[in-house]
């Protein structure tokens, strides 16, 4: 009998999942934001949201998606926690696993934070579920999913859409997230934006393009956010956000040439009148607010995977 349900240890990355595993996920968003998911916790559940690292969307959404599933959120807080004492990370999530935490939503600076947290040696015994909210420029595995849910809910599939990634390529954990994602799923990958953002590590999944010749061609825009604070200071002397939006940015004459049915994807937070011009955020192409919406959706499937791959809440 096969599986309606995803089951996972921890949800640190996209990179390993299978089509089943992301339709099943999406699917049961679906439901969660249908309201017809059949979700019960028979036992209590508790997380802790650790955010090394700004965030304003991942942060409220997955708090909101564990209390819309009925898991107990415990306040943390990195400026006012012993880390400032030299605590490392992996002592404490112990700690945090010790007072009773069973899940912890993490978002880090550091690519890859996670792997000391579920890689244990034979001697440690840290139990504790892990799903990352974004790793340096590594992975947005619920940016991904919530991408993947809003692409899906427009087309109902994936296979031969044509997907253009515009932006801050080098920085961006999302466009490495959705790029790895949609290939696995079927979709043509394009990128534009600077070409010094364009590497070889995304030639392996798409060429690179003039956003003019993209805009009325693809099904999918899906804009990243100029990431100055990654940028050595040099670079963001020279950076000119008028020559950019001019250059790469959504406006209203690349607007109105795309197709009716072609979607504008931006993660957040958005750079208004740089990557999309500021009127058009909330246009009928833009799925800015739908992308957020989505979100809780999303993690609310991705928690859900963990909780049962790790029989938590009485699931099984
Ligand atoms: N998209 C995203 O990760 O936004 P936040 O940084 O606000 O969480």
């Amino acid at each position: 009998m096969t599986d309606e349900f995803v089951r996972l240890p921890h949800f640190v990355s996209v990179k390993d999942l299978t089509v089943d595993q992301v339709m099943k996920i999406i699917h049961r968003a679906q439901a969660f934001k249908r309201g017809t998911a059949d979700f019960y916790l028979r036992q209590p559940v508790y997380a802790v949201n650790m955010f090394f690292e700004n965030s304003t969307r991942t942060r409220s959404s997955f708090e909101m998606a564990e209390r819309r599933l009925g898991i107990q959120t415990i306040p943390f807080f990195p400026q006012a926690s012993s880390m400032k004492k030299g605590e490392t990370l992996y002592d404490t999530l112990l700690t945090l696993g010790a007072v009773g935490c069973n899940l912890a939503v993490i978002r880090h600076s550091e690519n890859e934070y996670y792997n000391q947290l579920i890689n244990l040696r034979p001697d440690q015994h840290l139990n504790v579920g892990i799903l990352n909210a974004g790793d340096g420029s590594g992975q947005h595995p619920s940016q991904c999913m919530l991408d993947m849910l809003t692409i899906y809910e427009q087309f109902g599939h994936f296979d031969g859409l044509k997907v253009a990634i515009i932006g801050d390529l080098t920085n961006s954990r999302v466009a490495r997230s959705d790029m790895q994602m949609l290939k696995t799923l079927g979709a043509t990958l394009y990128f534009a934006g600077p070409e010094n953002w364009f590497s070889d590590e995304f030639k392996a999944y798409g060429e690179y393009c003039d956003v003019d010749d993209l805009v009325d061609m693809v099904d999918v825009v899906m804009l990243l956010r100029v990431q100055h604070e990654r940028h050595t200071a040099g670079e963001d002397d020279q950076f000119d956000a008028a020559a950019y939006h001019k250059q790469y940015g959504i406006n209203q004459e690349r607007y109105d040439r795309m197709k009716d049915q072609t979607i504008i994807m931006h993660p957040g937070p958005i750079n208004r009148d740089v990557e999309f011009t500021s009127a058009l955020v909330e246009a009928p192409k833009s799925r800015f607010v739908n992308q957020m919406q989505n979100g809780v959706f999303a993690r609310m499937a991705m928690l859900e995977a963990v909780l049962r791959g790790r029989q938590l809440g009485g699931l099984e």
